[in-house]
This record gives C-alpha cells, structure tokens and sequence, in this order.
C-alpha cells in the first residue's frame, strides 16, 4: 500500500491524498459504505461501483466469521471473490462489534471469549485468531484487534484497556508479519489508538501507535456517545501526533458535519453506518438538509430528492414518490434511500477534496456545515 499526500490545506489541517492499494487506488478525504455481512445493505455492487462511486468499502470479521464461515470465503478466494467486488475492502477487527453485538463475553489478556448473536454458540477471539481470519476474508486494509472503550468510562479503566490494546497491537503486528497473504495481493495492518476522551490516555497512546511504524493508523474509541466537541478535541489530539505521511482513519464517525470537521483535523478516511442506516428508516442526508421522508410535508412534493448529487436515484425519483414507497413499507424504499444517502456521503468528501485542492476547503466547510444539520 502505498499513500501520497498531494496537497495540505492553508487554513485547517485538511489534505488531499491518494491511496494505492493492489485493487486501485483511493482518493482521499473518503467515506466508506459499510458492508458488514460481505453487502452494502440494499445495494447492488453495480450501483455501488457506477451510481454511488465508492472506491473503497468495509466488512466486520465479527460477522464474517460467523456467517458464512472461513470455510467458504476461502473457497471462494476470499471476500473479493465471494461478493465479487473489486476494488478495495477493509475489514474491521471484531473489536468493536464484539463488545457491541455479541452475547455475554469474558475480556482476559488472552482475549475475548463471547457467544455468537446468531446461536449463541461459543468463541474466541484473541489478537492472533483475528489476524489470521482478516488473512483469510483477504482485505486490503485490515484492523488490529482493540477493546473500544464505552463512553462514560472511568480513567482507570481507560488506561488500562488502553495498556491491553497495545499489547495486544504487538501481537497483532508479531502474527501479521510473520503470516502472508492468501490470495496473491498484498495486505495491511492498521493500529487503532484509544484512550476514552483523557487527553493525556489519548497522547500515549497515539505515540505508541505512530511508533510501531505502520503503514496507516487509526483512531478508535469516539463518537460512543460522548458530546461531539469532546470527539474533536481528541482527533485533534490524535491527528497531530499520528505521522502526516500516512493515512489516518476515523472509526465509525459520523454526521456529515462530524465528517467535514473531522477533516479539518486531518482525517483521511471515515466510515460509519449512519447513511445506510438512516436510509432504512426514512432519514435522508441531502446538500440542503436533513429529511424525515415519512413526514407528510413532502407527500406531494415531486422535485427530485436531491438533483446537486448528480446521481440517478438521487434525480430520477421524487421526494413524494419515496415518501410514498417509504410509508407503504416497499422495499425499494430502502433501495433509493440507501443509494441516495452513499452517493450525497461520497459526493460531500468529493467535494471537500475538491475545495482543499481549490484553497477554498475553510469558507465551504463552515458554510456547508451550517448546511448539512438543518433539519428541512
Ligand atoms: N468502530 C468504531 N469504533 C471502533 C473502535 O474503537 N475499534 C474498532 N475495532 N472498531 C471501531
């Protein structure tokens, strides 16, 4: 993987990158899709690829390992293989979803023994044990195994989770190095900071991060319900340790304004939940506000939903006929909503792209910002 920073802006501490991994190259600020169980719920890799233009997409090896199973992702020459997507995957570590989603668990040095949400069959996940699953799920960017610490969390447990990640990091980078990929292309391991919102928890740890010297880092551990200005005080923190050549990811953040501030901070990749999410329950993001679809203001509003986007669902299907497909539970409500939500989250990091290489990214950003939480 190789990452070329292209131009820093003036003003904040935005840049404009690439990203070259063996299935293409990213163009960074970008947004992710979340495609947890190997799809980007409702949408088709067509529509990701030409409509959405998502040039990178991610997958949780929590959900992966449970369903289908190693068995058949190697079978089928990995995730590329099996879903048939080929441009860039990232799969996040489990470290997240496993304290999120799974039954009763039990953390130990060791790692993280938990039951499955599917069956409630037993397993174990230690730093090795993801390694390797990542090896096989054949991501381009894979996670180190983390705990991500809930929000409130009292300082002592920070720092010392904060201390087990690290540990667990070395083991990680020990497994990863030592190991090779399965399918003829090359991966990468990033580590993830954590550290709660202590400024002085986040410093260590962002130092230890930067200081094992990989190819790209992320930071873990925000936007878990703690007040957003708390969020961007810390990736300030964060992004102005973490080395300036190498790529920086936000996890699982957020909002369209938390995206376009946290670029401002130096963030180079995003990804989060909300646009698909949302989609399915009739929330839109659009270049002029907030929608809730289901509100009977739009029911006989026919303009597109957003025509600035560009894309095809976005213009081709009225606010009314989706408010109308919406409420009557039609699945291609989620459909459109879902591929119009990723192209607006797309478009907004092109755009923030574009204004950074402009020298114009601070005045767009303020006013853009202003733009995106109005609630229409
Ligand atoms: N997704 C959102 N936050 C986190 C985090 O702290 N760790 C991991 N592994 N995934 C995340």
């Amino acid at each position: 993987m190789k990452f070329t920073p292209i131009q820093k802006d003036i003003q904040t501490k935005a840049r404009v990158g690439t990203l070259t991994t063996d299935h293409g190259t990213i163009q960074t600020p970008i947004f992710m899709p979340v495609g947890t169980a190997g799809t980007v719920k409702a949408v088709h890799q067509r529509e990701l690829k030409e409509d959405i233009q998502a040039q990178i997409i991610l997958g949780n090896t929590y959900h992966l390992y449970l369903r289908p199973g190693l068995d058949i992702l190697e079978k089928a020459g990995g995730l590329h293989g099996f879903n048939g997507w080929d441009r860039p995957i990232l799969t996040d570590s489990g470290g997240y979803q496993v304290f999120s989603l799974a039954g009763t668990r039990k953390i130990n040095e060791e790692g993280v023994t938990f039951k499955s949400h599917i069956d409630g069959s037993k397993h174990i996940f230690s730093p090795e044990g993801v390694m390797d699953i990542q090896r096989t799920i054949g991501a381009d960017i894979i996670m180190a195994f983390d705990e991500c610490t809930p929000y409130p969390c009292e300082y002592g447990y920070a720092r010392k989770s904060m201390e087990m990640t690290h540990r667990w990091l070395d083991r990680c980078i020990q497994r990863f190095d030592a190991t090779e990929g399965k399918y003829g292309y090359s991966q990468t391991l990033f580590p993830i900071v954590q550290g709660s919102v202590y400024k002085d928890l986040r410093k260590q740890s962002a130092e230890f991060i930067a200081s094992r010297g990989r190819e790209g880092n992320a930071i873990g551990g925000l936007s878990v319900g703690e007040p957003a200005e708390m969020m961007y005080e810390m990736t300030e923190l964060v992004t102005d340790i973490l080395p300036a050549d190498k790529p920086r990811y936000l996890m699982g953040v957020g909002t369209p304004a938390n995206i376009l501030e946290c670029i401002a901070l130096g963030v180079d990749m995003f990804d989060c939940v909300m646009p698909t999410r949302n989609a399915r329950n009739g929330m839109l993001f659009t270049s002029e506000g907030i929608i809730n679809i289901r509100n009977e203001k739009w029911k006989d509003d026919f303009s597109s939903i957003d025509p600035s986007i560009g894309n095809y669902a976005s213009t081709f299907y009225s606010k009314a006929y989706l408010r109308h497909l919406t409420v009557s539970k039609e699945i291609l409500a989620a459909q459109i909503a879902s591929i119009h939500n990723l192209s607006f989250y797309l478009w907004l990091v092109g755009q923030a792209r574009e204004h950074i290489l402009a020298g114009d990214f601070a005045v767009w950003k303020d006013q853009m910002v202003k733009k995106v939480s109005t609630r229409l």
